[in-house]
């Protein structure tokens, strides 16, 4: 993600992907197994980045346990990310934003910056936990991609097993570790990007956009051919049979039972705005910011050498052109996700 707060200010995609996962997470909330008092309940927030869209789930999970446990329990709320995310930004966000969960007394926020492909927080510890928007990010980017810089966009067959087989490696690897996290009685809602049954991981107009636009800077000289194939973006969407395959054999993975798991497609909500306002510049300069502020950074991995003016002017000129080439003929941009909600051991 890109810091300096850009996450906060451009992720209202994510945000209005939230309505169907925060209800099963106040859900999740007000049947859990509480440990007894006066142990902490213990939240943890998967993959947080600057905070701003775990302030809604969090909060209906703090009034639902509130209303369960009593005023003087106390809530740990421990928000995860990778370790170079922009936690002071998340930080600022849990004390300035008039959305805080943090109000009223016996609430700990915290934050870890370590991969959520690794076990993060002891075992047996967590109560809740929630990840939105983050399980689509591999540990690692398994393979360049030679003729586009997303995984789901591609037609080479060798490449797009490399990325399925490390999406099925990662999906598991979470799941060994948010087992092993969560108390007996404990309950875990995924909500991340997803493909329709067919493959589909919508942003069709998005990737197109971006990778025209890639190529034209390298027409122009500004990135050279070899960095823009070592531009990769190794995030991937799952099919709901993925998502469910560990779990086929036994019908649980490790003490971990699927209660539900739903796949939607989010609304474009910019393609709502454009159709009141027909302003084509502002529906494409919206899904630019977007991408800026989520995958820029990686992309500008490829770059050889990353002066911060450079880096810069690569995102300026990305997000520049992905805003006119969305707005020369604007489409609805489809975003499939699923939502899962999983329950360890005994169930109430
Ligand atoms: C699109 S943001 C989602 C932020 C927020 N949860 C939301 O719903 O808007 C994805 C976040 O997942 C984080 N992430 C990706 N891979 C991760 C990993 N292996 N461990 C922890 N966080 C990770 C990214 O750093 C980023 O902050």
């Amino acid at each position: 993600m890109e810091g300096g707060g850009e996450y906060n200010r451009n992720s209202s995609v994510q945000a209005a992907g939230m309505s169907q996962a925060i209800p099963l997470f106040q859900h999740s909330a007000e049947r859990v197994l509480l440990a007894p008092a006066p142990e902490p309940v213990v939240i943890a927030d998967y993959g947080s980045s600057e905070g701003r869209n775990s302030l809604a789930s969090i909060t209906a999970a703090i009034r639902a346990l509130r209303s369960r446990a009593g005023p003087g329990r106390a809530i740990s709320v421990v928000h995860t990310d990778l370790p170079n995310n922009d936690f002071a930004a998340l930080f600022r966000t849990l004390s300035d934003s008039p959305d805080s969960y943090v109000r009223g007394g016996a609430i700990f926020p915290s934050a870890i910056g370590q991969s959520f492909y690794e076990q993060i927080l002891p075992s047996n510890s967590v109560t809740l936990g929630w990840s939105s928007w983050a399980v689509q990010w591999l540990s690692r980017t398994p393979a360049p991609i030679p003729d586009h810089v997303y995984p789901d966009a591609t037609t080479d067959a060798v490449t797009r097993t490399a990325y399925d087989n490390q999406a099925a490696d990662d999906w598991r690897t979470f799941l060994t570790h948010r087992d092993r996290e969560l108390r007996d009685g404990g309950r875990l809602v995924v909500m991340t990007m997803a493909s329709i049954d067919d493959g589909d991981f919508g942003l069709r107009p998005l990737m197109r956009a971006m990778i025209d636009v890639l190529t034209g800077l390298v027409k122009e000289g500004f990135i050279s051919d070899d960095e823009r194939r070592l531009m990769a973006i190794p995030i991937v969407g799952r099919r709901k049979v993925d998502f469910l395959a560990p779990f086929a054999e036994r019908g649980q993975f490790a003490k971990l039972a699927v209660e539900y798991a739903e796949l939607f497609v989010n609304e474009d909500h910019f393609w709502g705005e454009f159709e009141r306002d027909h302003d084509a510049s502002n529906f494409g300069a919206r899904w630019a910011a977007f991408s800026r502020a989520s995958v820029s950074p990686t992309l500008a991995l490829g770059l050889k050498s990353r002066q911060k003016e450079r880096v810069v002017e690569f995102y300026n000129r990305l997000e520049a052109g992905i805003t006119i080439r969305l707005a020369e003929a604007p489409e609805p941009m489809r975003v499939p996700l699923v939502c899962i909600v999983m329950t360890k051991g005994s169930v109430s």
